[in-house]
């Protein structure tokens, strides 16, 4: 989704604010724009397309000033154009606005503001922000801010500029993430911490309705009701390298190959032989724990995928019946919730919208919600009452990898925790299982030893149009996560079905040449899925199989084997998902796709 920058320093705020908006890329974008002030006026360049064009722009004709806010746009409201991108002015260009969200009632706020006699020239919905801010404005942006936002409603995270008061930046953020960047005697507004990281790790993580107010001589933060607040500053402790491709040729590379160090820094000192799994912000008793009568998992995308690992994985385990949900259903879906439900919220960005409003309505309904996710602050790490941080880093690629591994990893310690504090297994076996945990991360290493197989398979395949993954059990949940990494960045069509569902129907559509991947890594099912392959093997299928070492005999049946470290079949889909992500970034780099920037998505859907 769209993002959004802003400084007030000493420096010159161009370069600042492209290179917080490159740093921003991968949220998805379309167009970009910075507006400037120079010497009392507000100057801003703005174009469609990538910010090579806006840097081109601001080569041709340079902007001079210390403040000023940019902005990444993905288009919602009004196709990609010039026009449409942000910065957005009021008629005589004394204010300028960047937002990030959706301004829901901009209709009505449109027709109110023409009926006063304002005109509009975009078809976005952003643009009633500067009319309104003009509006209420009476000398004090900070206060006209205020004003206008208490007519908008929706999801916005907003930065302003005014020629009036050309000594101040003020931003404010609803359901959209913004975060402030305090430097030395300089100060940066950004959605998302990346963009500030190459001037300063200290930040504040900003709740709804915080108003900033910046100067050069520091910020100052206000509550709706325009009283001061204090706020605790946020030291970042990763690396700023950790945002940048380090020698790989995509971020989506580095961040497969990075998976072995993250599953370990997520288990750190909470998974450790003779000791019970620790969570420090889960403070769920054990009679809570108890109580619990079902758990509804709810995600996005590949968080969702990782749900489904994690219904198979938590039942098993602490035999709780779980059920999973595609966040933009439940909340739709009137669900049965009470104070003995459940709710796993599953989000890399913790920003996402429908994500967060099944996490409202379940609470609203007295539900107790865990959250996973990657984001310290994020807005469902907020609002949920417990938290497991996965530690993936941040991910930039926009298709998901090192995340969902983290993600999964989450799900196996809730379900021993659960299992630990319900006694349905034995002690032995939880500390068997712990040790399988933590030998994982090294035989993840082994999985990305298998490059060349899969780049072999996938330039003999990557021309096709269609594939089929099949599985069963967790594997069946891992093909789905292969099938849309697939579909998401190589732009094949690809479909996941159950082994068992085949004869059902999809199996009509098998035919000589089709490509299938089969995972065959679960140790009862084994059987069952070769004889799903020969299946298709028979109707002139060419297929790729997943199977553990020790399964040799695969190769009599299926074209080419990719083989996993041997590991309990409850493990394996932390290890299967690494030769198909690799498998989906070989096929987009073989057609030439922008892997780490893919057509139509965004890497933080903050919109419903
Ligand atoms: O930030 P979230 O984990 O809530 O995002 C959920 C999905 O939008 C996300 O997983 C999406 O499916 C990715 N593009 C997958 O690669």
């Amino acid at each position: 989704m769209c993002g959004i920058v802003g400084y007030i320093g000493k420096r010159q705020a161009s370069p600042i604010l492209v290179e917080g908006l490159s740093k921003l890329e991968y949220r998805g974008y379309d167009s970009a724009g910075v507006a400037i002030i120079e010497e009392d006026e507000i100057k801003t360049t703005k174009c469609k397309g990538r910010l090579l064009n806006l840097e081109g722009k601001l080569s041709n004709d340079p902007i001079k000033g210390n403040i000023g806010i940019g902005h990444t746009r993905w288009a919602t409201h009004g196709e990609p154009s010039d026009k449409n991108s942000h910065p957005h002015s009021n008629e005589n260009e004394s204010i300028s606005v960047v937002h990030n969200g959706i301004i829901e009632n901009y209709l009505q706020l449109r027709e109110w503001l023409t009926s006063k006699g304002y005109k509009f020239v975009s078809e976005t919905d952003t643009e009633v922000i500067p009319h309104l801010v003009d509006y209420y404005y009476k000398g004090d942006l900070l206060k006209a801010v205020m004003a206008a936002t208490s007519k908008m409603e929706g999801s916005y995270a907003i930065g302003v500029v005014c020629s009036k008061e050309p000594d101040k930046v003020v931003a404010v953020r609803k359901d959209s993430p913004l975060i402030v960047g305090i430097g030395e005697d300089e100060y940066f507004i950004a959605s998302d911490i990346p963009a500030v990281l190459n001037h300063t790790r200290n930040v504040y993580l900003l709740n709804d309705k915080e108003f900033v107010l910046m100067t050069k001589d520091g910020v100052k933060l206000f509550n709706e009701d325009g009283e001061g607040i204090n706020k605790e500053v946020y030291h970042v402790t990763w690396n700023a390298d950790a945002a940048e491709k380090g020698g790989y040729e995509h971020f989506m590379l580095k961040e497969i190959h990075e998976q072995p160090k993250v599953m370990r820094d997520t288990m750190t000192s909470r998974v450790m032989l003779g000791k019970n799994i620790t969570l420090d912000d889960i403070k769920m008793t054990k009679e809570e724990i108890h109580n619990i009568n079902k758990v509804y998992i709810v995600a996005c995308g590949t968080a969702y995928h990782a749900g489904i690992v994690g219904k198979y994985v938590i039942e098993k385990l602490a035999r709780i019946p779980v059920e999973v949900d595609i966040a933009s259903e439940f909340r739709y879906r009137n669900p049965i919730v009470d104070k003995n439900t459940l709710m796993i919220v599953i989000s890399q960005s913790g920003e996402t919208a429908d994500t967060l409003a099944a996490l409202r309505e379940a609470k609203s309904q007295g539900a107790r919600v865990i959250a996973v996710t990657n984001v310290v602050g994020s807005s469902v790490s907020r609002e949920a009452d417990d938290i497991l941080y996965t530690w993936a880093g941040p991910e930039i690629a926009v298709a998901s990898t090192k995340a969902y591994e983290t993600q999964l990893v989450a799900m196996y310690i809730i379900g021993l925790f659960f299992a630990e504090n319900k006694g349905t297994l034995s002690k032995e076996k939880i500390e068997e299982l712990k040790a399988e945990m933590l030998a994982l991360p090294e035989k993840a290493e082994e999985c990305l030893k298998h490059k060349e197989v899969v780049q072999k398979f996938a330039s003999k395949t990557y021309m096709h149009k269609d594939m089929f993954f099949l599985g069963r059990g967790l594997d069946y949940a891992v093909a789905m996560e292969g099938s849309l990494k697939l579909k998401e960045i190589s732009y094949i069509h690809s479909e996941a079905y159950a082994g068992g569902e085949l004869k059902h129907g999809p199996i009509a559509l098998i035919e000589k040449g089709t490509i299938v991947i089969a995972l065959a890594t679960q140790e009862d099912l084994f059987e069952k899925m070769v004889s799903n392959i020969k299946e298709v093997k028979t109707r002139g299928a060419k297929v790729l199989a997943l199977a553990l070492e020790g399964h040799e005999d695969i190769e009599k049946t299926v074209d080419s084997t990719i083989y996993l470290p041997k590991v309990n079949s409850l493990f394996t889909p932390l290890l299967s998902v690494i030769p198909l992500q690799l498998y989906s970034y070989y096929a987009a780099v073989q057609k030439g796709c922008d892997v780490d920037k893919p057509r139509n998505l965004a890497k933080s859907v903050t919109v419903e």
